[in-house]
């Protein structure tokens, strides 16, 4: 039994590499990168990612065929044959440069850091799948679920206040960049891009050029959603606009009422702890 799924991995060593190898950079790097990119467009103002969020939102109906077929599938495919590699499970018929030996092991252990953050950041953003008893009584208790797309910095950043966050997705996000940076180099060699030393290494300054513009994306990403909300006269400002934002769209036609999408509403001023009420009431008086 056993030996049979060995020799099924195996007999289709080559075909498996490549749609593996293939996987990593198209849809799942894509993916990444356009996603780094649409939070990063935070630092043009909440509007903007507003925006871009919406329109991947009207989608509608369709979305979750789009994200099952061009996300999660690749990047579970990916991940699974990442680990059945790594566990030695198929033979390591790569033979990349000596003194590259550091990046082989740092591109298998970021994989498999990549693979715990991403499962991390969707159940903290998303709570996996949409059921009502799941969110309800397994996702909300744990402190997932917190990301509504039609408010989407306000919640997004109210996600990444706490530190111990922050540094998850920091430390995450940087294994993800590396990841992909790395692997497009390896990914020269099993397609047979580069192949003499000299084309490699000039490979690698390209490859580690697109990190680190990647890295900046991320920061910009990261840092940019959390800053918009960092205080709580931000985040009513914030979801004021995003809320007249829906609100106009939902008028319009442009995007479909759905109650799921939107935030619960941010307690109102009178509701707010006594000691931040007397501050802020002396504050003004004086
Ligand atoms: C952020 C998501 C990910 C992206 C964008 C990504 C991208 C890539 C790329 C472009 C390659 C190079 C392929 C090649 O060398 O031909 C690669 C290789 C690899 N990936 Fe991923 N990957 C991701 C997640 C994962 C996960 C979750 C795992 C699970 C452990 C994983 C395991 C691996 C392994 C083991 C290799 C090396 C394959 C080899 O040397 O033959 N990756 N990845």
């Amino acid at each position: 039994m056993d030996s049979s799924r060995q020799s099924f991995l195996v007999r289709n060593d080559f075909l498996i590499r490549r749609l593996h190898s293939l996987c990593g950079l198209i849809p799942v790097g894509a993916y990444m990168v356009v996603h780094l990119i649409v939070n990063a467009s935070v630092i043009n103002g909440a509007a903007t990612f507003q925006n871009n969020v919406l329109n991947i939102h009207k989608l509608g109906a369709l979305l979750p065929l789009v994200e099952w077929t061009f996300i999660f599938i690749p990047i579970l495919f990916h991940a699974i044959f990442g680990f059945v590699i790594i566990a030695g499970g198929m033979p390591n018929t790569h033979n990349y440069p000596y003194a590259a030996n550091y990046r082989y092991t740092l591109q298998r252990a970021t994989g498999v850091i990549a693979f715990f953050f991403i499962m991390l950041h969707v159940f903290h953003m998303h709570g996996w799948i949409h059921n009502e008893s799941w969110l309800h009584y397994v996702v909300e208790p744990l402190g997932g679920g917190q990301f509504r797309p039609y408010n989407a910095t306000s919640t997004a950043g109210e996600a990444l206040q706490n530190v111990v966050v922050v540094v998850l997705y920091a430390v995450g996000i940087t294994a993800c960049v590396y990841h992909l940076a790395n692997g497009l180099w390896t990914m020269g060699i099993t397609w047979g891009v580069w192949t003499s030393p000299r084309a490699q290494r000039r490979a690698s300054y390209v490859c580690g050029a697109f990190g680190l513009l990647l890295m900046g994306v991320s920061a910009a990403a990261l840092f940019g959603i959390r800053a918009a909300v960092d205080d709580p006269a931000k985040l009513r400002q914030v979801r004021a606009q995003e809320d007249l934002m829906i609100q106009t769209k939902i008028a319009t036609g442009e995007v479909q009422e759905n109650s799921h999408k939107v935030a619960d509403p941010l307690p109102t001023e009178g509701d707010a702890p006594a000691a931040g009420g007397e501050s802020e009431t002396s504050a003004a008086a004086n």
